[in-house]
This record gives C-alpha cells, sequence and structure tokens, in this order.
C-alpha cells in the first residue's frame, strides 16, 4: 500500500489530518502565516456540520476568530454569558464571573465555529478534502512523511509534506503511530455518562445552569431563542430508545426542581444521544514529523467546557512555531510547541475532572460522600475564593498575557 501507484501526488509543507476546529484553525492560521497546507477527513462536511457538539468558547478564541479573519458572526449571532449558576438542592448560586476575575464566556455552538472555518478555507481557497477514505500516514520517523488517501471519487492520492499534523479527533488514528514502548497514556473513565438532547422550547434561564441534585448532574444550555440544549447524568450503557419525552423531561425537571417553583420550559425533542467521555492524555505530543493537537492528544469530560478551547490553544501554539521550524530556525523550533501546551492541558485536565466529581453523584456512592460532597459544594457556592477558582479555571487562562 505504501508504495502502490498513486492517481496523483501534491507536496506541500503541512498536511493536516482532521477536519473539525483544530485541524480547520491551525489551516487557517498557517495560512496566514504563508505557510500552505491539505487537510483531509474522512467525515464529510455535512457529517461534522451537524455533530452536536459543545458550545462554550473562551473570549480569547472568540476574539481569535474575529480578529485573524476567520468571521465576526460569533459578536452577531453568539451569545457573551458574564457567569454561570450553579444549583445545589434547587438553590441557584451565581457564579460572577466578570465581578469575579474580569473575564466572560462567548455561547457559540462548536457546530457554528466549523462552519466559519469551513467557509473560511473556501473563502481563501485553502485544500481540505471531507468524506475521504483509507487514510494512511507514512515515514513520520524521516524528514518527508506522507499522507495516502482515496477521494470520494475513487481516485488515490498523496501528500508529501515536511511535517503531518493529526487533528483526527478522541479517536485518531495517528496517536497511533506513537510506537506503544514510546508513548504513555494517562486517563480516567467515570462510572456515569451524559444524556443530552436538543428540544425545540423556549429557553430557561438567561445563562447556563449547572446542577447538583441527590438524583444526579444536570446541565441547561441553550442554543438559540427557539432551541435548547440539555444534558442530564446517565449510566454509561443507557439506551436512548428507553427514553420517551416525557420521561427525559420529568428527569430534568426533577434535578432542577427547588423551592423557588423553578421548571424547565418543554417542547418537542430532536435530538437524543448518550454521550460517553473520559480523561485522557498521551504523551509525547510530537513524534518525529508528527505532531498531535486536540482531542487526537487529550479529552476531557465535558462539563468544565474545555475541550475544544484547548484543542484551539494547541493550534495557536503550534501555529506560532510551525513557520519556524519550516524557516530558518529548523525543526529545533518544534521542541516549544509540547512544554507550552501541556501546562494548560494538565490545568484542563484538572479542573473539568474536579468540575465532574463536583457535580456527578457517584453510583452506589454513601450518605457521607453526598454530604461530603455538599460541603464542597458551599465552599465552592459560598465563598467568594471557591467562586473565583470555578470563575477562573471556566473562563480560561488568559492566552495573550493580559485580560481584556
Ligand atoms: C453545551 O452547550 O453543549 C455545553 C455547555 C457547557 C458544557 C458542556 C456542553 O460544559
Amino acid at each position: 500500500m505504501a508504495d502502490a501507484p498513486v492517481d496523483s501526488v501534491t507536496t506541500v509543507p503541512v498536511a493536516v489530518v482532521g477536519a473539525g476546529p483544530a485541524g480547520l484553525m491551525l489551516a487557517h492560521l498557517l495560512g496566514r502565516a504563508g505557510v500552505g497546507t491539505t487537510v483531509v477527513d474522512t467525515r464529510t462536511r455535512h457529517a461534522i456540520a451537524t455533530t452536536q457538539r459543545a458550545g462554550i468558547l473562551e473570549a480569547d478564541a472568540a476574539r481569535d476568530l474575529v480578529e485573524t479573519g476567520v468571521s465576526d458572526r460569533i459578536l452577531r449571532e453568539g451569545y457573551e454569558h458574564e457567569g454561570v449558576e450553579l444549583r445545589v438542592a434547587g438553590r441557584s448560586h451565581r457564579v460572577d464571573f466578570r465581578e469575579l476575575v474580569g473575564a466572560s464566556v462567548w455561547l457559540y455552538p462548536q457546530t457554528d465555529v466549523f462552519a466559519d472555518l469551513a467557509d473560511a478555507r473556501e473563502r481563501d481557497g485553502g485544500a481540505v478534502h471531507f468524506g475521504v477514505r483509507d487514510t494512511e500516514v507514512l515515514d513520520v520517523t524521516t524528514t518527508a512523511p506522507r499522507v495516502r488517501y482515496t477521494a470520494p471519487d475513487g481516485a488515490r492520492h498523496e501528500i508529501r509534506a515536511r511535517y503531518v499534523v493529526g487533528a483526527d479527533g478522541s479517536r485518531s488514528m495517528c496517536r497511533d503511530l506513537v510506537p506503544e514502548d514510546r508513548r504513555t497514556r494517562y486517563g480516567r473513565e467515570y462510572p456515569f455518562a451524559w444524556f443530552g438532547i436538543l428540544a425545540e422550547a423556549p429557553t430557561s434561564a438567561p445563562e447556563l445552569v449547572y446542577a447538583h441534585s441527590e438524583h444526579g448532574f444536570a446541565l441547561i444550555s441553550q442554543r438559540t431563542e427557539a432551541v435548547q440544549r440539555m444534558y442530564f447524568q446517565c449510566s454509561p450503557d443507557e439506551s436512548v430508545g428507553d427514553w420517551p419525552d416525557d420521561r427525559v423531561w420529568d428527569t430534568l425537571q426533577a434535578r432542577v426542581a427547588g423551592e423557588d417553583g423553578f421548571r424547565l420550559k418543554e417542547g418537542p425533542i430532536t435530538e437524543k444521544t448518550v454521550l460517553r467521555f473520559r480523561s485522557f492524555v498521551q504523551e509525547p505530543m510530537r513524534w518525529g514529523s508528527l505532531v498531535l493537537v486536540g482531542d487526537a492528544a487529550h479529552t476531557v469530560p465535558p462539563t468544565g467546557a474545555r475541550g475544544l478551547n484547548l484543542a484551539l490553544h494547541d493550534v495557536k501554539v503550534l501555529a506560532d512555531v510551525l513557520p519556524r521550524a519550516l524557516g530558518r530556525t529548523g525543526d529545533p523550533a518544534l521542541d516549544a510547541y509540547e512544554p507550552r501546551a501541556l501546562r494548560r492541558i494538565w490545568r484542563a485536565q484538572n479542573f473539568s475532572s474536579w468540575m465532574t466529581r463536583l457535580l456527578h453523584t457517584e453510583p452506589g456512592g454513601s450518605a457521607f460522600d453526598l454530604r461530603r460532597q455538599l460541603g464542597e459544594l458551599d465552599n465552592v457556592v459560598g465563598t467568594r475564593a471557591g467562586r473565583a477558582y470555578l470563575a477562573e479555571q471556566y473562563t480560561g487562562w488568559p492566552t495573550r498575557g493580559h485580560r481584556p
């Protein structure tokens, strides 16, 4: 296969495997730096555009989309949130990001980030090939790695590059190219998952509501004035077929119920999915001429809304060092990538797993566990230091050395 004849050969400085937000943003930023890329993805553009993912962008990431010329749609269609609500035992506590740490986040679904990036690549003449198959990444321990793939029309292509970037998501095949005896995989599984819905209903609350209840966690998020996104903790082997709309609403209502009489506004449910998650990091993130970014190298549980932001941070660092690695400094310039990326990755790993354990109930947990957890939640919502800690972690750490 590696040397079988192909129908076309192209040469480009950087080949990117994966056309999700991380791969496309990298291609966009490199394009601005005058570095050519070719991006391939096994999924179709439509499949990526319609797969529901998280919806929270750090302010710096939002600004990067606007200021690097991807699109300013986020400013028109996104919602800036200056806080979140933590609902504990049916009582709401607001964590005011603006007041506590001078920050905010943007509610702007990942599907929109993807659409903006795919449009920008098209507008700027970037090469992005969706719906390819039989992708092979070859020769990554040399300075002439290659990517081979079959296009949707059946033609076989080869990309010759100086570097290959693995941006191929949580089921990455690129990460397996780091030999088993040279890589370490760190991680943990959780004994629960999220049941996610999209509903045609009016907004129930002005900001996101993260709810802890003795029945388990729930998250009330939004998409637009007329479409809502909500999640509740479920078992990882839950089956969507067992959940008619009424049962979903009863479960969500019970998890947010309280003395204040708060109720979710209900409507037809248009999508139901069980989302399994885990905490995961593979090191090293670089192997020869292969570099991993985003979910290919690390995943976090969705509770802290860190995943997309972390991927975009990797990409920002890589877009900074790759042009130098391709220029006069040469390959050693890439050495800066991993330590700069990993520092934020492990901070985010800590925050995401902390927030997950803070808000979810452990199946089979004892009465002591529940009371200890309520004590911890009281420390978070009931003290300024606790709220400020959550606010600082949730809004991300500045990538530009200063807060806006
Ligand atoms: C979402 O809107 O889908 C969302 C928001 C916050 C999270 C996870 C998902 O922590």
